[in-house]
């Protein structure tokens, strides 16, 4: 029998345990569901009145929560009760790369999901489905099931409160900055298990909104690796385009019309194909290093070193933007005024994990320049935080911490700048007004364009130097 779900509990309040159950509680107005995260100032800002102090920024998520809050989905910190209370739970936390010990530097760090499974088991009552959406080493749904077994009091014993779980794994394949669309028209929904009926309590949720030929069934092992497989296919294809465009530079050819020329071809095809300073983000990096971890776990240590060429042309990339920078600006930026226009790791996201722009400016500040950032959506913490401001002012130079400007409008961030260099494609870099800027900047001035977003032409014909990242000609 198919059971049936009425609350549902999400662990971790995150970009993907946020948006994704704002989208479900809007399709699914039958179930209640409860997202709950152990950081009460998270909780905290998704319950906040001004719908635009939510602590993340997507676009139409507001909407969304405004429409459903307090509705049939709600926000809380108290765990133990909506766990006990749930048929499906959601496990959507956190599993970044290890710090410390076995595997540190690779290997996911699995404590959180752990801490879940633990919680889960002392918590639940009765039947309830555990459902793996955060992104997992194949194999995790084992850890999990271990520790649950041990919980585990079955229906046929005398006792009254029987405690019995499923577990299914259904990775989320959402991309920041999108994630709303996404959700609502995923390209497929992945559901992995061993039990049928839990499969099809999910699927039934999923029905309200998804179409049945978008939903996969199949194992568990098989949905786990899946997710990682999708992302290192993802990350590969900016590795390969990103490598090809310092071909181009030297080769006088030109990214834009390669990739466009190849992108054409079906079996190619176009999206992914967008050359810029390496792919960022919290899960590409980390997800392919987890890979290899794994990949050498089994032996395979080639397939291992294969994919390790995806991470080392990501870094190879970053490097050689400031390398280019300083040699165009006469061999020295120090005591110049550099903008960098965009900090978010893409656009339509305030999100600035793994964001290239990080080693960029790290880069350009070791070089002794004065930066100047601009970002619509990223906040001045966010900004000193990533770039770990006190860590430079104690370790190396104090006087760097004076040497970064946050500013709150592009012809701010560019007065008296020497170059401008564009890190995120966000959508208003695309019409920027180079008469103007170019008049409130140092001559020579150079415009750096990382990400495709300007006309040369017009960029040079109101007087600026142009380099463009994949452009020889
Ligand atoms: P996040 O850091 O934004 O959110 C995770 C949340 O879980 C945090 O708020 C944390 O406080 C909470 N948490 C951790 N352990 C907890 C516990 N035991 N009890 C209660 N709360 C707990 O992470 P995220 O970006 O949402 O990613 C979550 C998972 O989804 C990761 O595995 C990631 O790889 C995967 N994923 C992320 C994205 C994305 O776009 N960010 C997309 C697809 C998949
Ligand atoms: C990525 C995947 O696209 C999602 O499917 C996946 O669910 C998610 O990771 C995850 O597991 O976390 P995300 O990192 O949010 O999503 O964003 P992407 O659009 O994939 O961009 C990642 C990075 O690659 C960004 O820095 C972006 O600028 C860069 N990128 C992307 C390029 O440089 N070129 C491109 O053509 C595309």
């Amino acid at each position: 029998m198919i059971p049936q779900i009425k609350k549902v509990c999400c662990i971790g309040a995150g970009y993907v345990g946020g948006p994704t159950m704002a989208v479900m509680a809007k399709h699914c107005d039958k179930l209640e569901i409860n997202v709950v995260d152990m950081d009460s100032r998270k909780i905290k800002l998704w319950n906040s009145k001004n719908l635009d102090d939510l602590p993340i920024y997507e676009p139409e998520l507001s909407e969304i929560i405004g429409e459903c809050r307090n509705k049939n989905l709600y926000f809380s910190t108290d765990i133990k009760k909506h766990i006990s209370e749930a048929d499906m739970i959601f496990i959507s936390v956190n599993t970044p790369t290890k710090q410390k010990g076995i595997g540190a530097g690779q290997a996911s760090d699995l404590k959180w999901i752990e801490s879940c499974a633990r919680q889960i088991g002392s918590y639940a009552l009765g039947h309830t489905i555990v459902v793996e959406r955060s992104t997992l080493p194949v194999k995790t749904a084992e850890t999990i099931k271990s520790i649950l077994e041990v919980h585990t009091v079955s229906i046929d014993n005398d006792k009254k409160d029987y405690k019995e779980f499923s577990i299914l794994s259904n990775p989320e394949f959402l991309a920041e900055g999108t994630a709303i669309k996404n959700l609502e028209n995923p390209d497929r929904v992945l559901i992995g298990g061993e039990e049928e009926e839990a499969i099809s309590a999910l699927k039934l949720i999923y029905k309200n909104w998804v179409h049945d030929h978008k939903i996969l069934t199949t194992d568990l092992w098989s949905s786990e690796l899946s997710k990682l497989i999708a992302n290192a296919f993802l990350a590969q294809r900016i590795s390969s385009i990103n490598s090809v465009s310092a071909l181009c530079e030297l080769t006088d050819s030109n990214i834009s019309d390669v990739a466009k020329a190849i992108g054409l071809d079906t079996r190619i095809g176009s999206e992914f194909l967008n050359a810029g300073p390496g792919f960022g983000g919290s899960c590409f990096k980390k997800d392919i290093s987890n890979l290899i971890y794994i990949c050498n776990h089994y032996g395979l240590n080639q397939v291992a070193d294969y994919w390790e060429q995806v991470i080392l042309i990501n870094e190879w990339q970053q490097k050689r933007i400031t390398k280019i920078i300083v040699e165009k600006l006469y061999g020295t930026i120090s005591e110049k005024k550099i903008t960098v226009l965009g900090f978010a790791f893409k656009p339509n996201t305030n999100d600035t994990r793994e964001s290239p722009s990080i080693n960029v400016c790290k880069d350009l500040l070791e070089e002794g320049c004065i930066l100047s950032i601009y970002d619509p959506k990223v906040k001045k913490e966010q900004i000193e935080n990533a770039l770990e401001i006190q860590n430079i002012s104690n370790n190396l130079d104090s006087r760097k911490i004076n040497n970064i400007i946050f500013a709150n409008t592009i012809e701010e961030a560019v007065m008296d700048s020497d170059a401008v260099i564009v890190l995120t494609d966000w959508d208003h870099f695309y019409n920027l007004d180079f008469k103007k800027i170019n008049s409130l900047m140092r001559a020579p001035s150079w415009l750096f364009d990382t990400r495709n977003t300007i006309d040369s032409d017009q960029a040079k014909l109101c007087g600026f130097n142009v380099w463009k990242l994949g452009e020889g000609k």
